[in-house]
């Protein structure tokens, strides 16, 4: 039995590092250095190239390196005899709860307004009119991992949060919309939207100018899940009409973001370079060979992704 690392963005000699610190008898290899293809039966995998999990006969279970798999399902080759598990972390969902939480108090305190006024040195009283936590609407997209935790976090602040899911959820504190149908209610209420949906055919270019359009005029966005959620070129008008106010990105349809793409220079966007949760391998590690203990003894495996879902 081997395990093949696929991650050539994401530090793989740390994930193999980590692999042989906990169990120095693994046959771990790194692509593209399969070996033997026959052995490998499992793959650790951020981004792999198209077409590369094909050439591996024996293979049973892909791990994604990250929570999302769309990069993994994008494959038109991709398998579909193997199971796919993702990753679901303490660290990750901290990190995307501190994320969220910055950038929404940074909206709520109109921070962005306030450093263009620390550079222009303007002492605005109107500044000093501020506005309570439970009078700011926050709607989240995605009630997941993720989406969950940050709406409990914004709830446990004050603000008057809302989620949105497929299927319907029961959240003590937070106001719960589902389906096609819920997404309207949502952004009626909603001037702060954060977007932590997973990428799949029904939410690619959700974020586009009728969405826009359907939440208060001035609202803020921060999408910290991919960068196909957003039609990018709906995004520019919507900030220059004032539709929108200012909009957080942390992930694009291209990463990195090309040196001359317009998001870097515009005055209302903030751009994080896809930082706003990382795996981090020192946890993830132990979940996976725990997978791979029970996958050998034939019992379920965590966190298991519905490929047909894609989530
Ligand atoms: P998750 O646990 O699978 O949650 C996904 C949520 O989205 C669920 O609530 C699900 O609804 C909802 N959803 C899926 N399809 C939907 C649809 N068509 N309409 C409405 N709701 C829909 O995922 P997660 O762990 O929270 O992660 C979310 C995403 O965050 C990942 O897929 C990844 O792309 C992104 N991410 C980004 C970073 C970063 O650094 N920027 C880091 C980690 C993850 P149900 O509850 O009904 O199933
Ligand atoms: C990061 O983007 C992840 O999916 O974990």
């Amino acid at each position: 039995m081997a395990i093949l690392i696929i991650a050539s963005h994401d530090r793989p000699d740390r994930w193999a590092r980590e692999l042989l610190a906990r169990e120095p008898d693994l046959d771990v290899r790194v692509w593209p250095d399969v070996g033997n293809a026959d052995d490998v039966e499992y793959v650790l995998a951020w981004k792999p190239p198209p077409g590369a999990l094909t050439v591996l006969p024996n293979l049973a279970v892909v791990f994604s390196l990250g929570a999302g798999v769309d990069h993994l399902l994008a494959d038109p080759d991709f398998p579909d005899h193997v199971a796919v598990v993702r990753v679901v972390d303490p660290y990750l969902t901290a990190g995307m709860r501190e994320y969220v939480v910055l950038h929404t108090l940074r909206y709520h305190k109109n921070q962005p307004a306030l450093d263009q006024q620390q550079c222009d040195h303007v002492w605005d009283d109107r500044a000093r009119e501020l506005r309570q936590a439970d009078e700011r609407g926050v709607g989240i997209l995605g009630l997941g991992e993720l989406g969950h935790a940050c709406a409990e976090a914004l709830t446990r602040l004050g603000f008057d949060v809302a989620g949105w899911s497929r299927t319907p959820r029961d959240i003590p504190g937070i106001t719960c919309f589902d389906g096609r149908g819920g997404l309207d209610a949502l952004l009626g209420r909603t001037e702060i939207l954060v977007c932590l949906l997973p990428l799949t055919p029904e939410t690619e270019g959700i974020l586009d100018a009728d969405l826009f359009s359907k939440m208060p005029k001035g609202a803020c966005l921060i999408n910290a899940a991919r960068g196909g959620h957003l039609i990018d070129e709906d995004l520019i008008p919507a900030l220059e009409s004032g539709r929108l106010a200012h909009a957080t990105l942390d992930v694009f349809r291209t990463e990195p973001l090309p040196a001359d793409h317009l998001f870097w220079g515009h005055p209302q966007i903030t751009v994080t370079p896809h930082n706003a949760a990382i795996t981090d391998p020192r946890s993830v590690v132990v979940q996976i060979l725990a997978d791979i203990d029970r996958h050998r003894k034939g019992d379920a495996l965590s966190n298991l992704v519905d490929t047909q879902l894609g989530y």
